[in-house]
């Protein structure tokens, strides 16, 4: 790799910590995607987070804690929201709960909201930073705002252009964000679908989840054009047409140096692991097109076709 580095790579998660201690911004792998830290009390940390993503600021950030100690000091945790942190944390789930009067994090990072989302990331190098920093670490997915998130700390480097220190934790086990739930008193709303499913969380509480379009709550950030890529994507593609690129899954795949199969066995997860660097290097061959073979909507697979259904939506602002 002959590409400069304005920060030597990869940063040490000590480097990290005195990156996060002196206001900047920072990478840190998880386990579902990289995230853009930075210190959530800190005001100009979090507008660095925005600045950098180019991020519109009525969209609220992910607080990450070492602990249910330092998420306790930040939100009202009910019996039920206890279940779900018993039963899925340190994990790919974030809880969007009231926030505590109390909370020492910027408004910025709730966007204003009387709610905040809250998660324990269980990456050993996302912990380990969280217990050395020992506050709350504002991270949205550290990606231009509306591209491919990131599941490499190569994507970070290419998508900030070497202008942000990079904790380097290899690829992401899950490869899709993290599970969004709002827990309202005795009920589940699903803002955003991800590695954990619905089913497991209705296993966990006996809790039927419900969907945000039944409800006033929605995730500001889910807009209906995200996670782009350069080309234009096209869905439930059997047959591609000569110039697509395409991108397979189980039997229905591709051949040639234009294809690739999120997984050749029809495994959801690991398709759900490989889905943002394949679209990246199926984006890299200059096809005008990605097409896309069906996806199972069933498990990971609700959160996969969640982000290839914004992938492929409309981009005209
Ligand atoms: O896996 C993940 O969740 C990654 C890693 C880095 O933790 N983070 C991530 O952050 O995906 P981001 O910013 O790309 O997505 C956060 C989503 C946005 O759609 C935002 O609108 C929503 O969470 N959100 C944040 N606070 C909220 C709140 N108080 N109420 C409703 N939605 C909220
Ligand atoms: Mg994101």
């Amino acid at each position: 790799m002959n590409e400069r580095h304005l920060y030597p790579f990869p940063v040490s998660v000590n480097e990290a910590v005195e990156h996060l201690n002196n206001g900047a911004v920072v990478a840190m792998p998880t386990e579902t995607v990289y995230g853009l830290a930075g210190a959530a009390f800190n005001d100009d940390a979090v507008l660095k987070i925005f600045k950098t993503k180019g991020r519109p600021k009525f969209n609220p950030l992910i607080v990450h804690c070492a602990d249910m100690g330092m998420a306790q000091s930040i939100a009202d945790f009910s019996p039920l929201a206890h279940e779900l942190a018993a039963a899925f944390w340190p994990g790919p789930m974030t809880l969007v709960l009231p926030k505590k009067q109390s909370a020492k994090i910027s408004d910025l990072v709730t966007a204003g909201l009387e709610t905040v989302a809250i998660r324990l990331p269980k990456h050993p190098l996302a912990r380990e930073l969280l217990l050395k920093f020992a506050q709350p670490v504002a991270a949205p997915s550290a990606n231009p705002s509306g591209k491919l998130s990131p599941t490499s700390a190569q994507h970070v480097i290419e998508g900030f252009k070497n202008t942000v220190p990079v904790v380097d934790g290899g690829a992401c086990e899950a490869g899709v964000e993290s599970t969004i739930l709002a827990v309202l008193d005795n009920r589940i709303v699903l803002l955003r679908p991800g590695s954990i499913s619905a089913e497991m969380v209705t296993a966990a509480t006996g809790l039927v989840v419900e969907l945000p379009q039944s409800n006033k709550v929605v995730a500001p950030g889910m807009l209906k054009s995200h996670y782009a890529p350069n080309a234009s994507v096209r869905l439930n593609v059997t047959k591609p047409s000569g110039e697509e690129a395409f991108l397979g899954f189980g039997t229905i795949a591709g051949v040639g140096a234009s294809s690739r199969n999120l997984s050749p066995s029809s495994d959801l997860a690991e398709a759900a692991k490989n889905l943002f660097q394949y679209l990246r290097e199926l984006d890299a061959t200059g096809a005008p097109t990605i097409a896309v073979a069906p996806i199972p909507n069933e498990g990971i697979g609700i959160a996969i076709n969640d982000r290839l259904t914004r992938a492929a939506a409309d981009r005209a602002l």
